[in-house]
């Protein structure tokens, strides 16, 4: 037996219990004959004190033991003396006064050491040595929550009725918006498997075959832009139900985070229960985007009709156009200084404005770039509207309607993170409904959908399309988009219509998605879903910014596996096999 406890186990109830641990040297310290190895494993750190009168043995196996060294402890639980605990450690009041020490095995001088935050190289570094960056306190602490979150999940929903269904990864293209991953066959030549953005039609076909409450824990896969809160392949909660509307999706959903979060990271406060329920439209007008961040007011405000009249060219003419003035209060920031403000409107430039028009209350009347031009009755106007008080900086955008909500929208969370305007403990969750259906895409000259093609619409399939609402629904949580999913098309004929609006003839359609339009002939029940990023739902929970700290070996924003040097050339005679020939 390698071991009787774990080194976090340990307490003071412990005290003259003979135990046998097994770990890695976290620290050494030698303070005149006594050695003080701190012991760590996947539970803790314990500290093992050997003393000079050790055995001849022990003390000739601790002599050249080195950071990260694995080692097997007997030895007896002890009381630290009084004034020696460290109660920053959970095992402080105690301490093993070794017996016996034996080396398991000893390790190379570490590219970096893993035990402390400070003094870490760049991420490249971290992920080429992942196995060792995993073995520092925070980021195990990741592995062990995100566990937690879906073992939570699985329980979850096995007590309300689903059951979890694996589907396959080799699979034809999903439409999720995003590049496919493809896999070429060997045995069909010339011909290819796409890895699934989602199992979205599967899991509708699930629902066909009456499996009633479906969930998995899945990976997707698509080759796209990569952030922060973006990887190539990445893993959804994913659930589908029959027989559901909307409102039976949301409420199950709202129940499963408002359980999760106490039992999980119970320092986590929810902002509100029943979650705040928005509009596509009114989450972008209050907050100038579809994922708001709701820990903080700041929103939106809509000055047009007070400068219906105004001199100042800039509201002006953006009004003459069509477009509209709106405005948000940066509450104590009328003291910022011209190179604030210059950094302000350049940040405004990079969300598409072309200037940033200020108004300062301050004691001594009002500043900024716009005072010259605003009337007092205007001001005063805008001060009563937004309840802006002395001290604080008023914020315009004067432009069309999108980009006066994007602008302000960016605004907005810089000023949340430049004032604290957000408080990190809490969660603010909030559903956006009612979203458009389709999306004019300028570029391409055509419909794109704001979800995916088998969301249901609501509203004349045979008008303007742009005028079409989806059944779709968004779960957003303090700035991030979580989850999102619909009711779906149940019958071919509205699925039909739907691929033909995106410009998918029959044939197309039928290529493409012939399976699911078929089976929608069979009698699909009334079918709803979602899914979520379990990545950033994870990320959110224990407070990082990016989903690569809770995945055990991510990719790099650029696509690459730094440790196992993925992605790699492969030889000519794999390719010959698989029918291919590098261009
Ligand atoms: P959607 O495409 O909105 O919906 O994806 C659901 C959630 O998955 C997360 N997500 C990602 N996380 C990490 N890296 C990525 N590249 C990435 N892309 C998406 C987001 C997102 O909200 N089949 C539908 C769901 C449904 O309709 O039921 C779907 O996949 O948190
Ligand atoms: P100008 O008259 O162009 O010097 O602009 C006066 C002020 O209005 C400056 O502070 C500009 O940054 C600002 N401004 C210019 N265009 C816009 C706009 N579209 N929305 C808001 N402010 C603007």
């Amino acid at each position: 037996m390698y071991k009787t406890h774990n080194c976090g186990e340990l307490r003071a109830t412990h005290t003259d219990l003979k135990v046998t641990l097994a770990g890695w040297v976290h620290r050494r310290r030698d303070h005149g004959g006594v050695i003080f190895l701190d012991l760590r494993d996947r539970y803790g750190i314990i500290q093992v004190t050997v003393n000079p009168n050790a055995s001849k043995e022990t003390l000739e196996h601790v002599a050249n033991v080195r950071m990260e060294w694995v080692l097997q402890v007997s030895g007896t639980v002890h009381k630290r003396p009084a004034g020696m605990e460290n109660p920053k450690m959970a095992t402080g009041e105690i301490e093993i006064i070794a017996e016996s020490v034996e080396v398991l095995n000893s390790a190379k001088t570490l590219p970096f050491m893993v035990s402390g935050e400070n003094d870490l190289p760049d991420e490249n570094t971290r992920l080429k040595y992942r196995y060792l960056d995993l073995r520092r306190e925070r980021m195990t602490r990741n592995l062990v929550l995100r566990h937690k979150v879906v073992k939570f999940m699985r329980d979850f929903l096995d007590k309300q009725g689903f059951i979890e269904i694996e589907t396959p990864i080799l699979f034809k293209a999903t439409p999720e918006g995003a590049r496919d991953y493809l896999v070429p066959s060997r045995l069909y030549p010339g011909q290819f498997y796409a890895l699934p953005q989602s199992p979205q039609q599967l899991k509708q076909l699930l629902m066909v075959a009456g499996m009633d409450r479906y969930f998995q824990i899945a990976r997707c896969f698509r080759d796209e832009d990569l952030r922060g809160d973006r990887q190539p392949e990445f893993t959804q909660l994913d659930l589908e139900m029959s027989f559901v509307q909307r409102d039976d999706v949301l409420a199950l959903v709202e129940q499963l985070y408002t359980e999760l979060i106490p039992t999980v990271t119970p320092h986590k406060k929810l902002l509100s229960s029943p979650w705040p329920r928005l509009s596509y439209r009114e989450s972008v007008e209050r907050f100038g985007t579809d994922k708001p961040d709701m820990r903080f007011g700041m929103e939106l405000i809509d000055v047009s009709t007070i400068f219906a009249k105004s001199e100042f060219k800039v509201f002006q003419s953006a009004l003459e156009t069509g477009g509209m003035v709106k405005c948000i209060v940066a509450p104590g920031c009328a003291e910022y200084s011209r190179k604030e403000v210059d950094a302000l409107t350049e940040s405004a430039k990079t969300f598409g404005a072309k200037g940033l028009a200020t108004l300062a209350v301050t004691g001594e009347g009002l500043k900024g770039t716009a005072a010259k031009f605003i009337k007092p009755e205007e001001s005063e106007a805008v001060k009563s509207i937004t309840g802006a008080k002395e001290g604080d900086l008023i914020l315009f955008a004067a432009d069309q309607r999108a980009v006066v909500n994007k602008v302000l929208g960016g605004l907005r969370l810089i000023l949340r993170d430049k004032l604290n305007l957000a408080n990190p403990n809490v969660m603010a969750f909030a559903w956006v409904v009612d979203f458009p259906m389709f999306e004019f895409n300028e570029g391409e000259n055509r419909w794109d959908a704001l979800h995916h093609p088998f969301t249901a619409p609501t509203g004349d399939l045979d008008g303007d399309p742009g005028q079409l609402r989806s059944r779709a629904y968004d779960l957003v949580m303090d700035g991030t988009e979580l989850g999102g999913g619909s009711i779906r098309i149940n019958t071919p004929e509205v699925q039909l219509k739907m691929l033909e609006i995106l410009g998918m003839d029959l044939d197309a359609a039928q290529e493409s998605f012939g399976f699911l339009l078929d089976a929608l002939k069979y009698g699909a029940p009334p079918l709803g879903g979602i899914a979520f990023g379990l990545d950033r739902v994870v990320a959110l929970m224990a407070g990082t910014d990016s989903i690569r700290d809770v995945i055990a070996f991510p990719k790099t924003a650029s696509g690459a596996d730094p440790m196992s040097g993925a992605p790699s050339p492969v030889g000519q005679r794999q390719l010959r096999e698989l029918g291919l020939r590098l261009g």
